[in-house]
């Protein structure tokens, strides 16, 4: 997507040292726009974990090129091992997102137990990553197609009214590598002229509603209010919201579907308020492993800091974080709920829109039938 006019992936090569890998450092938005070069396993490992890349795609695509530079740091004689090694650190940085141990895993599988020469290693590892980077991009992009048509649909009824489309957290092309999941079909329709208005949750704690989807939303001129996270079913008694779109971080195979915490209330809100629930996902997102997602999905607990502390940027100009509770007042900070499939609509994949069901996700996913 892009950014005052030039075009933006969320990760790549540095052109100069392709040895180093460049992202956005979403830390700092919306204030500042910031790109920092990460260089070995380590600088990917914490920029995952302390979330200066997130969002399910992109975290995937990181982890990818973290092994791309693990197969660079790794030893002569223990290429494979040390590989292993950088494997399990990746894997252990956030484990809700199913796209992380995909990622990894697809790096592992072409790379583990190759014959060639070091440099031929490393290549191939270069070569892996960015595939898996350019699939997740292009994913996004069949998204964005396949939910062009609910829109389309709705907007059909509206008369030329805009279409009101809630979304809660970030599930647009920052969460990825380009172009999003939830927001996909929301940029789609809105550069075909169809009229869209977007409420974007703010989404506590770490309010990635306010300071991406907003940035993001706002930068391609798609219209959109900003909502605190309780006020969407408020919208959707009084008729304001015409369709719910979240993105997923995991998704099992009968369509219970995790995703950033609140997004449980907000699908049951919209069944009781008869306003269809979406969910998009890439095929990457799907967990077949599981069944049960309450039961089944691990559910991230993060430090509780960050519920105590919100930070952003004073009236004078300052970045700044402060405390806004007791000071000895504790926290918890779970970081993802899970939806039941009963409350979702549809699920729209980069291979058309599935019926949250085993049923309809395996029409869709033959492959993963047992
Ligand atoms: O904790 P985050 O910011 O990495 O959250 C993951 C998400 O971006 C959301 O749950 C999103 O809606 C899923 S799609 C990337």
């Amino acid at each position: 997507m892009n950014v005052n006019g030039r075009h933006f992936r969320t990760i790549w090569l540095k052109e100069s040292d392709p040895r180093v890998v460049q992202i956005i450092n979403q830390q700092a938005l919306p204030h500042k726009f910031e790109i920092i070069d990460l260089s070995t396993v380590e600088d990917i490992r914490r920029a995952i974990k302390d979330m200066y890349v997130r969002g399910a795609g992109l975290i995937g695509a990181a982890a990818a090129y973290g092994m791309y530079l693990a197969a660079c740091e790794a030893g002569k004689g223990t290429f494979d091992r040390d590989l292993l090694a950088a494997a399990g650190i990746l894997k252990n940085t956030r484990p809700t997102a199913s796209n992380l141990a995909w990622a990894v895993d697809a790096i592992l599988a072409a790379l583990t137990g190759r014959e060639g020469t070091r440099a031929q290693k490393e290549e191939a590892a270069r070569r892996e990553a960015a595939s898996i980077a350019d699939a997740d991009a292009e994913f996004c992009r069949n998204i964005g197609h396949h939910g062009l048509a609910v829109i389309e649909a709705l907007a059909e009824k509206k008369k030329g009214e805009a279409v009101n489309i809630l979304t809660h957290c970030n599930a647009g092309w920052l969460a990825f590598v380009d172009y999003g999941t939830a927001l996909s079909p929301i940029y789609a329709a809105f550069d075909k002229g169809i009229p869209v208005h977007v409420w974007v949750d703010e989404t506590r704690p770490r309010n990635q509603g306010a300071s991406l989807t907003a940035w993001e939303l706002a930068g391609h001129g798609v219209p959109l209010d900003l909502i605190p996270d309780n006020a969407g079913g408020h919208l959707m008694q009084r008729g304001m919201v015409d369709l719910v779109i979240t993105g997923a971080d995991r998704v099992t195979r009968r369509g219970d579907a995790a995703n950033k915490i609140g997004t449980y209330l907000k699908a049951v809100t919209a069944e009781e308020n008869g306003v269809p629930f979406y969910i998009a996902l890439p095929s990457s997102t799907f967990d077949f492993t599981m069944k049960d997602g309450v039961r089944e999905i691990p559910i991230e607990e993060r430090d509780p800091e960050e519920v105590r502390y919100i930070s952003g940027k004073t009236r004078s100009g300052t970045i700044a974080s402060v405390l806004i509770c007791p000071e000895a007042v504790p926290a918890r900070n779970w970081g993802f709920d899970v939806t039941p499939a009963r409350y979702i609509t549809g699920l729209i994949t980069d291979r058309g829109i599935a019926e949250p069901s085993e049923a309809g996700i395996m029409k869709l996913y033959p492959e993963a039938s047992l």
